[in-house]
Parts: C-alpha cells; sequence; structure tokens
C-alpha cells in the first residue's frame, strides 16, 4: 500500500522576516516537518512527500535555500511544483541536484510506485497570481496518464480549477481548465486531483474527480465567503493531507502540532 504525504505552501520568506509582517512561516514548516517525523511509527511507512507550491514568498535563492534547509530534518524524499510566489528558473537552479527537476520548460514531473502513480504540474504563470497549464503541460499530462493504464493516480497542481466561494482566491484559481476537465475525466482507473493554493482543506468536484485542496502548513487564508470580502490571512493551526491507496485513494487531514493523548476510550475494559 503506497501511502504519500502532502504539504502546501511553507511561503518561506528571508532569514529574519516574517510573511505579510505577521506570519513566521519558517517555525510553521519546522513545526510540520517535526510533526510527521514524530507520527510516521502511526502513520507511516510513508512512500515520498509532495510540497504544492508556494515554497517561497518571493521566489528568491535565499528563500530556497532556507527552505531545502527547514525541510533537512524530514526523514523522507520528498518533490516539490511551483504556485504563484514561486520564480520556477531560481526554482531550478535551486534544486538543480535532483534528477526529478526538468532542466528546462515547465516544472512537471511523474513519480512512480507499486500501486499509485503521482503527477506533478507547473500552474504557475510568471508575474501573475492565478494559474494555467500550458499546451506543453496538458500534452506531458495525457501523455504520462496514457501510459499509466489505469493505475491509481494523483495529479497535483498548485492552482485548484473549482470555486471555493472566497472570492479573493477564486479570481486567482487555475483558468482555462476545460481541456484539463476533459482529460482528467477521461482516465479509465481511480484519479484525484490535489492542490494548494487557498490554504483550507476544501474538496469538491471537478468533471468526474475529486478535487482535494490542501491545507497550508502556515496560516490560513482567512474563511469569509461573502462577497468581496477582503483578502486576509488567519493564523488557525497548520495542517497536511495524507494520502494512501486501498484499492481507492483515501485521504486523510493531520493537523501540524503535539496534541494531548492518546487515551483510551474506556481503559478499564
Ligand atoms: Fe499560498
Ligand atoms: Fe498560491
Amino acid at each position: 500500500m503506497t501511502r504519500i504525504i502532502q504539504i502546501s505552501d511553507p511561503h518561506i520568506v528571508p532569514y529574519g522576516q516574517m510573511a505579510y509582517g505577521q506570519v513566521d512561516t519558517a517555525e510553521a514548516l519546522s513545526n510540520c516537518v517535526e510533526t510527521i517525523n514524530r507520527c510516521l511509527p502511526e502513520i507511516g511507512p510513508i512512500d515520498m512527500v509532495f510540497v504544492s507550491g508556494d515554497l517561497t514568498d518571493f521566489g528568491t535563492v535565499e528563500e530556497y535555500e532556507r527552505f531545502r534547509a527547514l525541510m533537512e530534518p524530514l526523514n523522507l524524499a520528498y518533490r516539490v511544483i511551483p504556485g504563484n510566489h514561486d520564480n520556477i528558473e531560481v526554482m531550478r537552479e535551486c534544486f538543480a541536484d535532483q534528477p526529478w527537476m526538468p532542466t528546462v520548460g515547465p516544472i512537471n514531473w511523474d513519480a512512480h510506485f507499486d500501486d499509485l502513480v503521482v503527477i506533478g504540474l507547473d500552474s504557475s504563470v510568471a508575474e501573475a497570481a492565478h494559474g494555467h497549464l500550458s499546451d506543453e503541460t496538458l500534452s506531458f499530462l495525457s501523455t504520462t496518464l496514457e501510459a499509466n493504464g489505469g493505475k491509481p493516480t494523483i495529479v497535483m497542481t498548485h492552482h485548484p480549477p473549482i470555486l471555493t466561494g472566497i472570492d479573493k482566491m477564486d479570481i486567482q484559481n487555475l483558468r482555462y481548465s476545460k481541456e484539463f476537465k476533459a482529460i482528467l475525466s477521461s482516465y479509465t482507473g481511480e484519479l484525484r486531483l490535489t492542490c494548494g493554493h487557498v490554504h483550507r482543506n476544501i474538496v469538491a468536484p471537478f468533471g468526474d474527480v475529486i478535487c482535494q485542496i490542501a491545507p497550508g502548513v502556515s496560516h490560513a487564508v482567512t474563511m469569509d465567503l461573502r462577497e468581496a470580502a477582503p483578502n486576509c490571512l488567519t493564523k488557525e493551526p497548520g495542517g497536511f493531507m495524507l494520502h494512501e491507496i486501498r484499492g481507492v485513494i483515501t485521504s486523510h487531514y493531520v493537523p501540524v502540532g503535539d496534541y494531548p493523548g492518546p487515551y483510551l476510550f474506556y481503559p478499564d475494559t
């Protein structure tokens, strides 16, 4: 049984800074790594960790180096895709030692396990907050899915193609996604679309597949469903997703942190 972890939107900033003047995102990522390492005996073994974009806030070399340093204590291999806060050329350079990092073009890759394939897609658009999948990326997706032969598959993009009701995020979601929907919906096997970007745990259908948006490891986008609600963050607890194959793809939400328990429900029986 393959098990993977998805973490999202760490938004690492330069040393000595707080994201948006409010959030110590480095501490949040460090807490997430610590939580994963501590929980491994109960939730593992984990085959790989995937980071669904916005690794950094400004896409600088210093931030990527800091991200890698914060991930160093993680006792698991990991791969990343870019988000709108990333710079794909700087990111490519900073992960040039990783065999899965493409040397040119969009940062797309596929990771193969016994009973699962994970396809990472680059939805970033230079100098823009919204997402878009290029023809090259859609072609990579089609070719990879065809080769999968119905094997359970997770497709990962930073930007979700669904509407969440949070106005300020919906205007910067994955645009022009009709062909993307058709490609995913035509897959003959179990398929899940997983995203980041909204920093909240949200599930909705996208064509014939389930779209799962992962929470951020740090701050959340404020839960405000009013029309034209202001663009705000809230310092809610971070979290991550654990996806596992149980014939189908089952997804668990795990909060970052160390909480009291476990306690036996009925210790005297
Ligand atoms: Fe983000
Ligand atoms: Fe984002």
